[in-house]
C-alpha cells in the first residue's frame, strides 16, 4: 500500500480512540485549535502534527538495501509510506501491519542520512515522540576491539574528519612528527584539543537503554560467518580478531571518508579519545550515524523525538587494518584482498537486533512507553549541551564560534 499525503483522506479516517501507538485517526480537535497567532513578528507554529496517524513504538534505521533486506526478509511490512523528501532510491518507510514497528532506508553518507532524517521526523503523517529509534548497520572493525560479524553497541559517536588537513608531500619535510595531515579546528598541532567545534563531533546516547540492548543482543545466537572470514581472523595477533563474533559495547567513528590501514586507524583511535575526554573506545567505522544523531538531537529539543530513546548498533563487516602479513602494503589489502565475505554481519542486524524490538513491543505498557526504567543517567546529546542533560562528562566550558 503506498499511502499520499490527503488531508481529506485523513480526516475521513475512521475514528480509533485516542492515544494507540501504531495507527490512530487525525486529530481534529488540534486542527481546529492550531491555526496560529500571526499578530506578532515572532511566528512560532506548532508541530502538534494533527496529521500524525502514524505512532511507531520502534524505527529501524539502515542506510542501504544490504542493511534493510534482513529486516524485510524476517518481519511482515505490508505498508509502504512514501514520505517527500527520502532517498530518491529509497523513498518508502516500510511498516508492519499494526505500524508498531516502521523501517526506513536513509542512503548512505552524512548528508543522505541527515536529509534522510529530517525529512521523516518532521513528517506530519508520525508522531516519533515516543518512538524508539534502533540504527542498524554494518561497519569497518578494528581488530583490537572486534572480528568479523562482531554485534557493537555505541555510547559514543565521533566524527572524524571534520578537521584541517594537509596533504603528506606538503607536511612531511616541515613535520616529520605528525602522523598523519589532520588537526583539529582552531589548532595548529595534530595532538591539541580543538578550539573551536560545528557541534556535530561527538554525540552521547543513553547508557543505560544501550546496556539493555547488549543484554539482550547477548543472548542471540550469532551467526559466526564463512571459512573466509576464519582465515582472516587468524591472521591476526589481537584475541579479539581471532575470536568468534560477540556482542560488545563499543563506539563509532563517523566519517564520509571510507578510510583504511593502520596510520588513519592509529589517528582516528586518538582523535576518539581526545574529543571525548578520554571516555570513548573506538571500535567501529561508518558513514552515518552523527549526521542520525544530529537531527535526533535537534526534534528532540521540540519534542519531535526522544533522544534518549534512541540504540546505535553497526555489526562488523570488514576490518579497517590489516593483519601484520599485510601491514606495509596496505593498498593491496584494501583493494584487493578477500576478508571472506560480510554475510554474518548482514545477518547478525536482525538476529542481535531484534531482542531489543521484540523488548520493547512486549513490555511496551510496562516498561517502554514511559521510559522511566531505562532513561538515561549519562550526559547526553552533543558537545553544546543542547540537551541540558547535566553530569557533563565531555566537550569544553565553551568552544570559539568563527
Ligand atoms: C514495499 O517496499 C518493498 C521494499 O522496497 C518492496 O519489496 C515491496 O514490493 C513494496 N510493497 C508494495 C506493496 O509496494
Ligand atoms: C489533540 O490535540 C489537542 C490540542 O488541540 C491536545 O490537547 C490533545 O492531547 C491531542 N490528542 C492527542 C491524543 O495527542
Ligand atoms: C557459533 O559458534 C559458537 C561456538 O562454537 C556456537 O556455540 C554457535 O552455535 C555458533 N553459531 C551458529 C549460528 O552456528
Ligand atoms: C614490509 O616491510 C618489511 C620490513 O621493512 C620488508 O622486509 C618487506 O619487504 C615489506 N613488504 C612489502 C610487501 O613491502
Ligand atoms: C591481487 O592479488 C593477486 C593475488 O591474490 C595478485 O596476483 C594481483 O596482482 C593483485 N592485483 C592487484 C591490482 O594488486
Ligand atoms: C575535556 O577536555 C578539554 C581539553 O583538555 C577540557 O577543556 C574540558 O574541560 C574537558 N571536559 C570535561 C568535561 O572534563
Amino acid at each position: 500500500m503506498r499511502l499520499e499525503f490527503l488531508a481529506s483522506a485523513f480526516l475521513a479516517a475512521t475514528a480509533t480512540a485516542f492515544p494507540i501507538f501504531g495507527k490512530r485517526s487525525a486529530n481534529t480537535t488540534f486542527l481546529e485549535e492550531s491555526v496560529p497567532d500571526s499578530s506578532t513578528n515572532k511566528l512560532e507554529t506548532s508541530y502538534g502534527k494533527p496529521f500524525a496517524i502514524f505512532q511507531p513504538k520502534v524505527v529501524i534505521v539502515s542506510m542501504f538495501f544490504y542493511e534493510q533486506d534482513p529486516w524485510l526478509e524476517n518481519m511482515k511490512f505490508v505498508n509502504n509510506i512514501t514520505i517527500p523528501g527520502l532517498s530518491p532510491i529509497y523513498p518508502d518507510v516500510h511498516c508492519t501491519a499494526d505500524y508498531a514497528v516502521c523501517q526506513v532506508t536513509v542512503g548512505e553518507g552524512d548528508i543522505n542520512a541527515a536529509a534522510s532524517m529530517t525529512a521523516l521526523t518532521l513528517s506530519p503523517l508520525f508522531d516519533f515522540s515516543k518512538s524508539y529509534f534502533m540504527v542498524a548497520g554494518i561497519a569497518g572493525g578494528e581488530p583490537q576491539h572486534v572480528t568479523l560479524g562482531s554485534v557493537t553497541f555505541a555510547k559514543y559517536a565521533i566524527q572524524g574528519a571534520l578537521e584541517y588537513e594537509i596533504a603528506y608531500a606538503d607536511y612531511h619535510e616541515t613535520n616529520p612528527d605528525w602522523k598523519t595531515g589532520y588537526f583539529a579546528y582552531g589548532t595548529s598541532d595534530p595532538s591539541a584539543y580543538p578550539e573551536n567545534v560545528y557541534g556535530t563531533e561527538v554525540f552521547e546516547l543513553n547508557e543505560k537503554l544501550r546496556d539493555r540492548a547488549v543484554e539482550l543482543a547477548s543472548s542471540a545466537a550469532l551467526n559466526n560467518g564463512t571459512e573466509g572470514n576464519a582465515k582472516m581472523r587468524e591472521l591476526y595477533e589481537f584475541e579479539a580478531a581471532q575470536n568468534l563474533p560477540s556482542v560488545v559495547k563499543c563506539d563509532v567513528m563517523t566519517s564520509d571518508n571510507y578510510y583504511s590501514g593502520n596510520t588513519l586507524g592509529d589517528y582516528f583511535a586518538f582523535w576518539a579519545s581526545l574529543v571525548t575526554n578520554g571516555t570513548a573506545t573506538y571500535c567501529a567505522t561508518a558513514q552515518e550515524d552523527n549526521a542520525h544523531l544530529e537531527v535526533l538531537t535537534r526534534m528532540t529539543v521540540h519534542g519531535i523525538v526522544d533522544y534518549d530513546r534512541v540504540i546505535v548498533m553497526r555489526t562488523i563487516s570488514d576490518f579497517a587494518r590489516p593483519p601484520p602479513l599485510y601491514s606495509n602494503d596496505t593498498v593491496n589489502w584494501f583493494t584487493n584482498v578477500s576478508q571472506g565475505g560480510s554475510s554474518a554481519s548482514v545477518a547478525n542486524l536482525y538476529l542481535a537486533g531484534s531482542p531489543i524490538v521484540n523488548d520493547i513491543l512486549e513490555n511496551w505498557d510496562a516498561i517502554y512507553k514511559d521510559n522511566t526504567l531505562y532513561k538515561s543517567e549519562n550526559y547526553v546529546g552533543d558537545l553544546f549541551n543542547t540537551l541540558d542533560s547535566g553530569n557533563r562528562d565531555i566537550s569544553a566550558e565553551s568552544f570559539l564560534i568563527n
